[in-house]
């Protein structure tokens, strides 16, 4: 498949490249395009095969739903049963932005779209390409991270390049995301709201809003179908060391190994390179990547949260 790349550049050709995008949504094609947290890749959202075929470009496992992006609220209403007064608070005071929200989904939603699931994840980003895209399209745009399966979340357009290339019909090159994580995914569908993906809107900045929310944390009964797959994980073996004594370990550890060390001064500097910096490791032939830990809170529970997980060997 020729995959063709729009390169958004600040000028007057941009609407006519974003149209152009927008129409190969319309007709049922695949478009990764940037959002504030990584690069998507797009379909119909209410065009089962459509949304298909998003799972064969990336290698997706069938049994773990994606997220329907919207970019304005009248769509919010068709695509959802019921939204509680806690999801109006967090709407209101976080979108558009990189919060995820469960609801209870209306039969218009295909079920491919929640893997069989009776609810169905929405997300208003925050990326001016990203809104004018999908309000070009003139529907949801559903959209999992543009990497394959498994691999490192895009962070720019290179990434899904190096990834995709081939396998979809078209590119959005808006430069480099802002955040470099994935959305934060709350489950207000609960009376308890559950934390399934911490992200930039953070765990206390959720319970400042609506109190005590919890945390699912890894285990052999999934809520979100997608906490069961390794993710974020770069070929090299990934170590993580929380003091210069744990630091110097590694080192000796894998002294014979070809090792590169990553270390970040603040969450929000590592969740801005993090995935990028795994992705130059592996194109480097680094064999083990050692990456020195940020306190886990705030943003640093979000981005740690990633670490762990491609640091994991199963
Ligand atoms: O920032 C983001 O969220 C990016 C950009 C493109 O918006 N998207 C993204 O999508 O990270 P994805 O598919 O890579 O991750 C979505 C996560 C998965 O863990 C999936 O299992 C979970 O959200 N999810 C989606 N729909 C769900 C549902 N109905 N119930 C429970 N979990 C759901
Ligand atoms: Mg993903």
């Amino acid at each position: 498949m020729h995959t063709q790349i729009f390169t958004i550049t600040g000028t007057n050709a941009d609407a006519e490249s974003l149209s152009q995008a927008a129409d190969i949504i319309a007709q049922g094609g695949l478009v990764a395009f940037p959002t504030e947290t990584v690069y998507g890749l797009g379909a119909n959202g209410l065009n089962a095969q459509a949304v298909q075929n998003i799972f064969t470009a990336k290698g997706r496992p069938l049994d773990n739903p994606v997220i329907l992006h919207i970019a304005d609220y009248n769509q919010l209403y068709t695509l959802v049963r019921s939204i509680s007064a806690t999801a109006e608070r967090l709407i209101t005071e976080y979108w558009p932005g990189p919060l995820t929200l469960l609801f209870p989904k209306s039969s218009l939603v295909p079920d491919v779209v929640t893997a069989g699931l009776d609810s169905v994840a929405i997300r208003m980003p925050n990326h001016p390409i990203a809104t004018e895209f999908i309000t070009l399209a003139g529907c949801p745009v559903a959209a999992p991270s543009a990497n394959r399966s498994g691999k490192p979340s895009p962070t720019q357009a290179a990434h899904v390049v190096d990834d995709l290339f081939g396998s979809i019909d078209a590119i959005i090159d808006g430069g480099e995301v802002a955040i470099g994580i994935e959305s934060t995914v709350l489950d207000v569908t609960q009376s308890t709201p559950q934390l399934l993906r911490p992200g930039a809107v953070t765990k206390e900045q959720l319970e400042a809003l609506i109190g005590t929310v919890t945390e699912v944390r890894h285990s052999n009964v999934p809520r979100a179908p997608g906490m069961k797959y390794k993710h974020y994980a770069p070929t090299a073996q990934v170590v993580v060391v929380d003091s210069q004594h744990a630091l110097h370990a590694a080192l000796a550890m894998h002294a014979s190994a070809t090792v590169r060390v990553l270390s970040y001064p603040n969450a929000e500097l590592m969740a801005h390179q993090l995935f990028r910096d795994f992705r130059e490791c592996d194109a480097q032939g680094v064999q083990v990547i050692i990456v020195e830990a940020v306190p886990e809170d705030h943003l640093g529970a979000a981005v740690m949260n990633r670490l762990l997980k491609a640091s994991r060997k199963e």
